[in-house]
């Protein structure tokens, strides 16, 4: 009894402590217990060397123990609990150790099977067909960090601007772009009738809170949502996914797509300095090692306004480049990604806004610019550096006339007390594209979807 008392004493004086914690110095001294990744593993002469990691830090704990703490379970990927005491390391390449007097195999991994090797560099792209061992890796762990920092940072800067969080439904019985790239939701299995409809009306995952946002702009003069949304789209692309996250704010009493640009520049900026200042490690893992150079580029955007080019403009600029487009760029024909990347390096390859679309471009609650010469709508698309379209917003149109014979459903939400608004939605992961320079969207979301493929 007296043993198990003395035993549970100890346990209990052990600190725990997370590797982000013990690397950057706190606890120095202390009895501590850390839990962890095994990252690698150096027998050496009467020591054995191990680094820890625990995915709270790009750096992993050096342990040191004596050879004797060694086993044949204690290999690459195993989960570990070590106890000991943290020291100041005599190597300059960590200040700090953990002398450790036990170390306990909490799961052990067969580094055989495991697909990656120690200190070896994977391409992004031989990760993605790991979806539940990529997190295991110095880049996609750095990814996770930085995405979630960067969700912080979105609502942190909404916040910080007067705006309401609405948690908009993920299941609607709307289609609010109308572009037909919807999931429809029914209930299987056996306690359901297969010819009864569960909600009485279709149902569908959405595929923009945009409505809904509208909806409480009736209420509420600044409103954002940040949330899942579902496109069954069937493109092959690096830009696209059958599921990803957007962030959409709907603005009240607008006067002009300048209320809008100028939300869309603040948050772009707000978030991108708070990613670069609180994760400097991961952000420089990617800038320096997985897409070298692209710092620089990301300087380059926060350094100057957007520029701000209506369409005919940009119209203009791809027809006097000598570039050989595969798509048309006749005045009326929607912008490709061809098109958006060019018109990116053209001004400087910083982020541009793109406004006042052909009508019969945009969805049909854009606000119709009556007073321009040609049939535009006041609507704008922002464009990025590597990625081409990140934001799509316009006014919305408020005027129930026009509305009429537009689309019965959304009078509606005209009827009382409608004010100009205004709003937009911004591609979550094209953000981290973009301030990353990650080619491929799905190298930038936990469990990517696309059409033919639904890993886990
Ligand atoms: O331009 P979109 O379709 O705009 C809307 O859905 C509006 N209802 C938003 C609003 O005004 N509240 O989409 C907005 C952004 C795009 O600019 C793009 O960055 C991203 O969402 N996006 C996608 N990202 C990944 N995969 C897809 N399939 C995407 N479709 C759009």
């Amino acid at each position: 009894g007296g043993l198990t008392c003395i035993r549970h004493y100890c346990k209990k004086t052990a600190r725990k402590l997370r590797v982000s914690e013990a690397v950057s110095g706190a606890g120095l001294g202390a009895n501590v217990k850390v839990q962890g990744w095994v990252r690698s593993v150096r027998p050496q002469k009467a020591n054995l060397f191990l680094h820890v990691n625990d995915g709270s830090s790009l750096q992993s704990l050096q342990i040191v123990a004596s050879s004797e703490l060694n086993n044949p379970s204690l290999t690459f990927g195993s989960a570990v609990e070590v106890t000991g005491t943290l020291k100041k390391s005599p190597h300059h390449k960590q200040p700090v150790e953990l002398e450790a007097e036990q170390i306990r195999v909490v799961g052990e991994c067969n580094p055989v099977d495991f697909p990656f090797k120690i200190k070896e560099r994977h391409s992004l792209e031989y990760l993605r067909q790991f979806p539940h061992l990529r997190c295991r890796t110095n880049a996609f762990s750095s990814l996770l960090r930085i995405r979630s920092e960067a969700t912080t940072a979105i609502h942190s800067y909404f916040k910080d601007n007067g705006f309401l969080q609405i948690h908009t439904p993920i299941i609607t019985s709307n289609d609010c772009e109308g572009a037909g790239e919807l999931f429809q939701v029914e209930p299987s299995g056996p306690d359901h009738d297969e010819d009864e409809n569960f909600f009485s009306v279709p149902a569908f995952l959405t595929v923009s809170g945009q409505l809904h946002l509208e909806v409480m702009s009736g209420a509420f003069s600044k409103v954002y949502t940040f949330g899942p949304t579902f496109r069954a789209e069937n493109s092959q692309s690096r830009r696209h996914l059958a599921e990803f996250y957007m962030v959409e704010a709907e603005v009240s009493f607008t006067q002009s797509l300048e209320d809008l640009t100028k939300v869309m520049e603040d948050m772009f900026r707000s978030a991108t300095e708070h990613v670069l200042a609180h994760c400097v490690e991961d952000v420089d893992l990617f800038h320096k090692h997985v897409t070298p150079g692209h710092r620089e580029i990301v300087d380059a955007m926060l350094k100057r306004k957007f520029p701000v080019i209506t369409y005919s403009e940009a119209i203009d600029i791809l027809k006097r480049s000598s570039e050989k487009f595969s798509f048309p760029t006749d005045w009326g024909c929607d912008l490709q990604t061809e098109h958006e990347k060019y018109l990116v390096k053209h001004c400087g390859n910083i982020p541009v806004f793109v406004t006042d679309y052909p009508f019969n471009l945009k969805p049909f609650y854009a606000r119709d610019n009556q007073d321009h010469p040609e049939h535009t709508a006041a609507a704008v698309d922002l464009l990025v550096p590597g990625v081409g379209e990140l934001c799509g917003g316009s006014l919305r149109e408020e005027r129930l006339d026009l509305l009429r014979v537009r689309l019965e459903e959304y009078l509606d939400l005209r009827r009382f007390g409608s004010v100009p608004h205004g709003g937009f939605g911004l591609g979550f992961e094209r953000y981290l594209q973009c301030v990353l320079g990650v080619d491929n969207i799905k190298d930038v979301i936990p469990f990517p979807r696309s059409s033919h493929s639904c890993l886990l």
